[in-house]
């Protein structure tokens, strides 16, 4: 149904949607132009150093929110937009957490969501690398993390809206895409507690590499979860003291 049909529209908005429209041209998603996307049932603010929160990484918050013990401490690596831990945070009053990120100018995003979403009293922001990030002798009951999973040089042959739009930092895994992975399994028992447990979002081939990474570490029983399309998407790695 047409609203306003016969309406005349002014010059300065006809230039204005043009302008629009030109920049879907060059491979910008909506989300983007608009500047915000749909996450997990609430908006999150996008700038040019945060990846676009993708669907298939609800799952991920699903998991944390059926394992997060009550009065539980989580910890993001690689926040982004802040979508996974604002998430579980917003449906889970008794949660703290923290969430880190390498780039300064993602973080001042997060920042700006978990205000907006009313969670930013129990999410602290640290930025720096991976574990680097967070202070000495902390304990999470649950570390989750989105890393940067792809083959660097896989990176080049995205799609426009990806390559040129998300930014490098959130994409590129490194030589055969695991390179994060490595740093998590190594270090991550040393910020979990005796009973905690790692979720990581995978590519849908890399389900069996980081399961193995995983279980060469000694944690166990180790399991890569299916996203709504069928394909390998979390692999989830208990403590094996649990
Ligand atoms: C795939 S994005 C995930 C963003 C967000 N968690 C999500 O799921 O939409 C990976 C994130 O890791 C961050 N990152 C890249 N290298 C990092 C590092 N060495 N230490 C911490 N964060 C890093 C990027 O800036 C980016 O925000």
């Amino acid at each position: 149904m047409a609203l306003r049909e016969n309406e005349p529209v002014e010059a300065e908005a006809v230039e204005r949607i043009a302008a629009l429209m030109r920049r879907r041209l060059t491979g910008e998603s909506v989300a983007r132009i608009i500047g915000e996307r749909e996450f997990y049932g609430s908006a999150f603010a996008l700038n040019r150093a945060t990846l676009e929160p993708r669907p298939e990484t609800e799952l991920l918050v699903d998991m944390a929110l059926d394992v997060l013990p009550k009065g539980g401490r989580l910890l993001d690596m690689g926040t982004g937009t802040g979508c996974i831990p604002i998430s579980v945070l917003a449906n889970r009053a008794d949660a703290t957490g923290v969430a880190t990120d390498l780039s300064a100018e993602a973080l001042a995003a997060a920042r700006g969501n978990a205000e907006r979403h009313g969670v930013a009293d129990r999410l602290d922001f640290r930025q720096g690398s991976w574990f680097g990030a967070v202070a000495a002798a902390s304990r999470f009951n649950l570390i989750v993390s989105n890393p940067p999973y792809i083959n660097s040089a896989v990176v080049e042959t995205l799609s426009p809206e990806v390559r040129d739009f998300d930014p490098r930092l959130a994409l590129d895994g490194g030589p055969d895409g695991l390179a994060p992975y490595r740093i998590i399994v190594k270090e991550a028992g040393n910020w979990l507690q005796p009973d905690g447990r790692v979720l990581v979002e995978i590519g849908r081939d890399q389900g069996e590499a980081v399961a193995a990474l995983f279980r060469a570490a000694g944690f166990g029983p180790v399991a890569v979860h299916k996203d709504l399309n069928g394909l390998d998407r979390v692999v989830s790695a208990p403590c094996l003291t649990s």
